[in-house]
């Protein structure tokens, strides 16, 4: 810290310096106004030690033209006089800035207690100023800090909002698929035994009409639209995940081959089609039939966006979990991507594309059931479906299924070419609606068994105890007061030879209540029927026609 001492009388500096050694401070020394002003210019200087009487410009003046300055309007200024100083000449010295007066002659400790108060008070001044710039300093981080900390506060509000307005439509937009598939279901599930009546009867009738075209012309156009609709209840249950679906290890590399050539028929001459397969594709667990039914409603969708032709392209990947769409479940994947070159959909359109029923193509044209079919085929399976579109570039229509744990068979030849020429067995069918009792009677009759019906399982288990003998149960799953599951469970304690087919329209039966029991599902035509004895039954030549007695009946 520096201490400045002004006198013109250098033996008075060197006595000034003597005393204040003691203090540790440097001392400047200065032996007029002019050389002070010249120190005070280029150091920082504590405490200012002033003679008041100089020969050039006296003490008051210098001390004036010090409190001009800006930097030493605060500085302590000491006047030493060696004269006697009036109350008048001391007012005026305080007035231009002095801050205390030492007459002379003094003791020496009074001079150096004096400058020690004030170089101590511009030392604490200092460390004052100093801590306080660092206080404002970290006022200021501080401050800085809290406004990020709340913007981002505020951004991650922001965000929560958007994510729970978005998982909001998300679940509002479920549980409106959910009530939709509910009552999808539900109503396609009472046309499906609606139509199976009608189909079962209409076959029945064709063969027992009288030879005549006009007729047959009538009744195959009846079973065409029977046919049809069944179609459509079909694609309802899909959707309502409901399908009877028969999970196979498929390989998609023999599936899209096997389809390649009706493929190229459905699309026509003007649309291109290529498919990349990636090599070594692991085998997919799905049900083969379903998937090919999806791909041909991909294929016919593109084809409809493609009316001037186009190019559309089949492609296979191995991928995990997380690069599909959102809910999937961890492990591996085959993504089956359709894409075309068409027209594309907007953002609405695809919003509501799987929606059932949604169709842009107009009333009679497209029944807008087959995304929804897709879309469910892909849940039940395990997996998921995704729709990548822009309008006027095309679509994508991704489909993402499971791998196979194990790897896949190769199939054997079909069950249909089973023969049931020959066998009659005695068959007791269950159901609560009469109707398709009847149908199924009918059938089973026109095959040449022995039918006898039970409108409960209740009745079927009286039936069986009261002596009727036969050599096979055909049950219907849903029924009130016991359902197949529960009557094939009573049957097979008592009866542990007699075969049981499930008939049933509902893929999933009640949690714990699959007996896996051979499964029959509605609607289901003759041949399905006679395909299902003869599987259950074993071959023919294995038994005597129309005399097996329930012992002997080995179930398939
Ligand atoms: N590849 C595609 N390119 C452009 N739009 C499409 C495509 N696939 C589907 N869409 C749109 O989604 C709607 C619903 O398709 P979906 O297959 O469910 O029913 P649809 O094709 O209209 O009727 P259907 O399948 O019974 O013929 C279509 O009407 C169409 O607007
Ligand atoms: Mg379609």
């Amino acid at each position: 810290m520096n201490i400045l001492l002004v006198d013109d009388q250098p033996a008075k500096l060197m006595s000034y310096e003597v005393i204040l050694a003691e203090l540790g401070e440097n001392l400047l020394k200065a032996n007029s106004a002019n050389e002070a002003l010249q120190h005070l210019l280029k150091n920082e200087i504590a405490v200012v030690l002033i003679d008041v009487c100089m020969p050039d410009l006296d003490g008051f003046e210098l001390a004036a033209m010090i409190r001009d300055h800006p930097r030493y309007q605060r500085t302590a200024i000491i006047f030493v006089s060696a004269i006697m100083m009036s109350d008048l000449d001391r007012l005026r010295g305080y007035e231009l800035g002095a801050v205390d007066y030492v007459p002379v002659p003094f003791a020496p400790e009074l001079l150096r207690a004096k400058v020690r108060v004030f170089a101590d008070l511009y030392r604490k001044t200092r460390q004052l100023e100093h801590l306080n710039s660092e206080l404002e300093r970290r006022v200021d981080e501080r401050t800085a800090e809290l406004a990020q900390a709340n913007a981002e506060l505020e951004q991650r509000v922001d965000d929560r909002t958007r994510e729970r307005e978005a998982a909001l439509a998300q679940v509002h937009e479920m549980q409106k698929m959910e009530s939709l598939g509910q009552l999808t279901g539900g109503v396609a599930h009472d046309f499906n035994n609606l139509l199976m009546v009608i189909l079962g009867n209409l076959q029945l009738l064709r063969k027992r009409v009288p030879e005549d075209p006009r007729l047959e012309r009538l009744i195959d156009g009846a079973i065409k639209g029977a046919e049809r609709g069944a179609t459509l209840t079909k694609r309802m249950l899909a959707f309502a995940r409901r399908t009877e679906l028969k999970p196979e290890t498929v390989e998609v590399l023999r599936l899209i081959s096997g389809m390649e050539e009706m493929l190229r028929r459905t699309l026509g001459p003007t649309i291109q089609i290529s498919i990349d397969l990636q090599k070594g594709l692991p085998a997919i667990r799905v049900d083969p039939n379903q998937l090919e039914l999806a791909l041909l409603n991909l294929t016919l969708n593109a084809r409809d966006a493609m009316p001037l032709g186009g190019r559309l392209e089949i492609s296979a990947r191995c991928m995990a979990a997380g690069k599909g769409p959102s809910g999937l479940e961890t492990g591996s994947y085959v993504c089956l991507a359709v894409a075309d070159s068409g027209t594309g959909m907007d953002e609405a359109t695809a919003k509501r594309a799987t929606e059932p029923f949604f169709t842009t193509k107009g009333a009679g044209k497209g029944t807008g059931l087959g995304l929804s079919m897709v879309h469910g085929l892909a849940a039940q399976s395990g997996g998921a479906m995704r729709i990548k579109s822009r309008v006027g570039r095309g679509t994508t229509v991704e489909l993402w299924l499971p791998t196979a744990e194990e790897a896949a068979v190769v199939p054997v030849g079909p069950l249909a070419a089973l023969s049931t020429t020959g066998l009659c067995c005695r068959v007791l069918v269950v159901d609560d609606d009469p109707l398709i009792s009847a149908a199924t009677l009918a059938m089973l009759e026109d095959l040449g068994h022995l039918a006898s019906e039970a409108p409960s399982g209740v009745r079927a288990l009286e039936a069986l105890r009261d002596g009727l003998t036969v050599d096979l149960v055909i049950t219907d799953q849903a029924m009130p007061g016991m359902t197949g599951a529960e009557l094939s469970r009573q049957i097979q304690k008592d009866w542990p030879n007699l075969p049981i087919i499930l008939a049933t329209g509902y893929a999933d039966l009640p949690h714990g209540e699959d007996p896996g029991l051979p499964r029959l599902s509605k609607p289901y035509q003759q041949d399905e029927l006679a395909t299902m004895i003869a599987h259950v039954l074993g071959t023919v030549e294995a038994r005597p026609a129309n005399v097996i007695s329930l012992d002997t009946v080995r179930r398939a």
